[in-house]
């Protein structure tokens, strides 16, 4: 079955990221959110890549509109029924996202793919939840999406060869570079990833080095576009610490233990730049 219309659920950061990379390559995309004001935020930060890319000359006036024009939003879960790919892009619950995938099931046409952009939640468990979970897939988008070449595609112990291929052929489309990861826990990004930006907090945690100095370490010495404590709050500190607590009771080994200074800044609701201060503070 061809994929010709895409839906995204969840109009955060990375959903609509997911749907402007997926309107840019031709697809229809509905784009999915339970709140107008969610839809609306994602919808403007689409606008204003696009108007960027224009001025940036990626892309002429023509390709930003037509690429606008493929783009719906749409509070309606319903609206899938017309589609061949569903995203799922909203926060890291299983509960939520266990839900989700149990409506997707019953609304969506048979021969539609159900994808989740989940960082780290185990694909085979969200697989379980549906009666396609040959259907079910992982789609592990990087941010921000728009700029970052990567997809990690997470097959579930169910997932079949003909779903792999098709995700293989559309994060090809997206002119994203894609790898095949087994469903463990962390995938394979969050597995390297996280335990460096726990380790970087520990080192502020013993009082090693500053914040900026143990940034600078890395930026310079090891060529990273952006220190782990910069990255840390870039994706959120409450985002690393669940990806780290998937990897500590997923492996049940102490090497994964979460840092207790990550914990208490995620207590202090210091989750970094989305409410204004982590490791650093914004305006
Ligand atoms: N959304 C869209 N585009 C963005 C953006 C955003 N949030 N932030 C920056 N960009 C674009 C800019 O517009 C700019 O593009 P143009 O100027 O060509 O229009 C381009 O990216 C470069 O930006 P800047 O010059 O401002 O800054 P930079 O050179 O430092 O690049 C960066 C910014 C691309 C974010 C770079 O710092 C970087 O690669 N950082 C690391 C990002 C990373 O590691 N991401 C993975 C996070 S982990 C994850 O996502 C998985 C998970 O499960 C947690």
């Amino acid at each position: 079955m061809p994929i010709n219309k895409v839906m995204v659920i969840g109009a955060g950061q990375m959903g609509a990221g997911i749907a402007q990379v997926c309107a840019q390559a031709g697809y229809e995309v509905l784009l999915h959110d339970m709140s107008e004001e969610a839809l609306n935020k994602g919808f403007n930060k689409i606008k204003e890549l696009l108007a960027r890319s224009v001025e940036k000359e990626r892309m002429n006036e023509a390709e930003r509109e037509q690429t606008l024009n493929r783009l719906i939003p749409t509070m309606q879960l319903n609206d899938v029924a017309s589609c061949d790919l569903v995203i799922e892009a909203v926060l890291e619950n299983m509960e939520v996202k266990a839900k989700i995938f149990r409506q997707l099931d019953e609304i969506a046409p048979k021969h539609a793919i159900l994808a989740s952009n989940t960082s780290s939640l185990p694909i085979t468990e969200i697989a379980a939840e549906t009666n396609r979970p040959d259907q079910v897939i992982g789609m592990h988008f990087m941010n921000p999406v728009p700029v970052m070449n990567l997809v990690e595609i997470i097959r579930g112990l169910q997932t079949s060869d003909e779903t792999y291929l098709a995700i293989e052929a559309v994060s090809k489309k997206l002119q994203k570079v894609s790898v095949e990861v087994n469903d463990f826990p962390g995938f394979v990004s969050n597995r390297i990833l996280m335990p460096m930006i726990n380790e970087a907090i520990y080192t502020v945690y013993e009082g090693v080095a500053s914040p900026a100095d143990i940034d600078t370490v890395m930026k310079l010495g090891m060529n990273h576009p952006m220190g782990p404590l910069t990255l840390a709050d870039f994706i959120g500190l409450d985002t690393c610490l669940s990806i780290m607590e998937v990897l500590y009771d997923g492996f049940n080994d102490s090497k994964y233990r979460p840092c207790p200074l990550l914990r208490k800044y995620v207590k202090a609701g210091w989750l970094g730049k989305k409410t204004g201060k982590g490791f650093y503070e914004y305006s």
